[in-house]
């Protein structure tokens, strides 16, 4: 189950191996792991990734400058 973009959730407990050999643990029965890498206590999901910006849509042609 995962939202787009969004952490994936998986039941708990579980233990994350990292790239570094660590292992990451949580006894939670529903445990938010992010995918987006951005989160500041990765493995885990802290919601960063709701921190995205929309693109800024571009221009209309009425109000491109034609210099
Ligand atoms: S998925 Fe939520 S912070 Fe990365």
């Amino acid at each position: 189950m995962q939202e787009p973009g969004g952490p994936m959730l998986v039941e708990g407990p579980v233990e994350v191996v990292q790239e570094d050999g660590h292992i990451a643990r949580s006894d939670r029965p529903v445990v938010a792991l992010c995918t987006c890498r951005r989160s500041l206590i990765f493995p885990w999901c802290d919601t960063s990734h709701r921190g995205r910006k929309r693109p800024k849509a571009p221009p209309l042609a009425s109000e491109r400058h034609t210099d």
